[in-house]
């Protein structure tokens, strides 16, 4: 169970205030489960997690080894909710430099159509010259422009190397199951594809064949992943204080109310950066609306220590913190002992890597609160497969029950649709014109 540590808040919230919103907690959480909120037709991946894998998951498998068989290379295409989520697991499970040495049968994992920089396509076409290589294309309205102009291209890229009908073996789109411009593509050109149900909105949608489908091809055991949400699902539908979700959520809602409108998500883990980039996107695009939401912001320990240190130590007093534990590795790496000590290290010798870690990790939690931030530590315990698809189900139910306390609809993102809106008319899409 992911253990919420919240002994580092008190010197900002006093418990009788927590316990007070014990009813409140409640009913967002009825409400969420009830389904009797706000974009309550949205409550699709409340069931996504499974013990025994569907017809679906089984046919992602059998892609996903079709495409390890035959890629070097596996390009994800997709923005937003269709695409952080799968890069946030490849990366806290398998490092941040997880393509380096992989090939066919363990393809690299790239990704395009998340922003529009020709620098980083002309980088990923260099990095597909000569290779083997599949495509994933992800879109549930399969209208957004960025993940649009990367199909078009990497589909001609893959229909001149492999023929039209080589192509079709290597093209997988990930979409609405009848709508949209994906799917009618998908339909006609006779492309494999998977399913975005209707009733899951893009951020909360990695347990789908968003998610499922890369990190089977990357070798991650999605039966894990859904096991380990399965828990999740289970373990934290208790209604009561001692469920670690009621006190992320109310707690962070507390400190909210008690003019903490920051929350900087961060862990001591570089794999961890892109899981921070999920988070933002799931709490962002689900509270900052009407007016009200805590922006969310990512950081990585010790590193940014070092360019954000100052900032979060005696900066403006609006922020708190929740950090992200997990337990050390088995592989430990040692300190040694150098004769000449001209660097002063010796005091540390036969100490290992971890241990250093976790005295920075208090140092910083102590100097963080002694400075006025409050700070909510997250333990996840070991972290494997299982842990992962934990992580995605418990966070995501700590936001629909946050957004619900914060009075808000979790699962619109009405600012976004006018931004793309926005974009469709400057680019003058037909249809579009002022
Ligand atoms: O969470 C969301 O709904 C958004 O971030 C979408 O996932 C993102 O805009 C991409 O949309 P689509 O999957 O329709 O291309």
């Amino acid at each position: 169970m992911i253990k919420v540590d919240i002994s580092n808040v008190w010197g900002q919230l006093a418990l009788p205030d927590l316990l007070a919103m014990e009813e409140e907690v409640a009913d967002a959480h009825n409400t969420l489960t009830d389904g009797t909120g706000a974009g309550s037709d949205f409550l699709g991946w409340l069931n996504l997690p499974v013990r025994e894998p569907s017809e679906e998951v089984i046919r992602i498998q059998k892609a996903a080894q079709k495409i390890r068989k035959n890629s070097d290379a596996f390009v994800v295409i997709g923005i937003g909710g269709s695409y952080l989520g799968p890069r946030a697991a490849i990366e806290l499970l398998q490092g941040p430099n997880h393509n380096i040495g992989k090939g066919k049968g363990n393809p690299q994992i790239f990704f395009a159509g998340n922003g529009l920089s020709t620098r980083h396509w002309n980088e990923l076409t260099r990095l597909l010259e000569d290779k083997d290589f599949s495509i994933a294309i992800i879109s549930k309205s399969g209208t957004t422009t960025e993940p649009a102009i990367a199909t078009r291209a990497l589909r001609w890229m893959l229909e001149r190397k492999y023929g039209t009908d080589g192509a079709k073996e290597r093209i997988f789109a990930i979409t609405d199951p009848c709508k949209g411009a994906l799917r009618q593509m998908a339909t006609e050109e006779g492309w494999e594809t998977f399913v975005i149900p209707p009733n899951v909105g893009g951020r909360f949608s990695v347990l789908t064949a968003v998610g499922l489908l890369p990190l089977a091809v990357a070798g991650i055991d999605i039966v894990q992943v859904l096991n380990g949400a399965a828990d999740a699902k289970e373990m934290y539908d208790l209604r009561a204080f001692e469920n670690p979700a009621w006190q992320y959520a109310a707690v962070r809602n507390l400190l909210y109310r008690n003019g903490k409108s920051l929350e900087l998500f961060e862990s001591f883990e570089p794999g961890f950066k892109m899981f921070g980039g999920w988070w933002q996107q799931l709490f962002g695009e689900s509270e900052g609306k009407d007016g009200k939401g805590i922006f969310p912001a990512t950081a990585e320990f010790t590193a940014d220590l070092h360019s954000l240190g100052q900032m979060i130590q005696q900066g403006q007093r609006n922020m708190f913190e929740t950090m992200v534990r997990f337990d050390a590795p088995e592989q430990k790496y040692t300190i040694g002992s150098d004769w000449k000590n001209l660097d002063g290290l010796n005091y540390l010798e036969g100490k290992t890597l971890d241990f250093v870690d976790e005295k920075a990790f208090l140092g910083t939690v102590a100097a963080h609160v002694d400075g006025g931030v409050p700070v909510i530590i997250m333990d996840a315990g070991e972290l494997n497969d299982r842990k992962v698809g934990e992580l995605f189900y418990f966070l995501e139910l700590c936001c629909g029950i946050s957004a619900y306390i914060l009075g808000v609809n979790p699962f619109n993102q009405p600012g976004v649709e006018l931004y793309k809106r926005n974009m469709f008319q400057l680019l003058g899409k037909p249809g579009y014109e002022k």
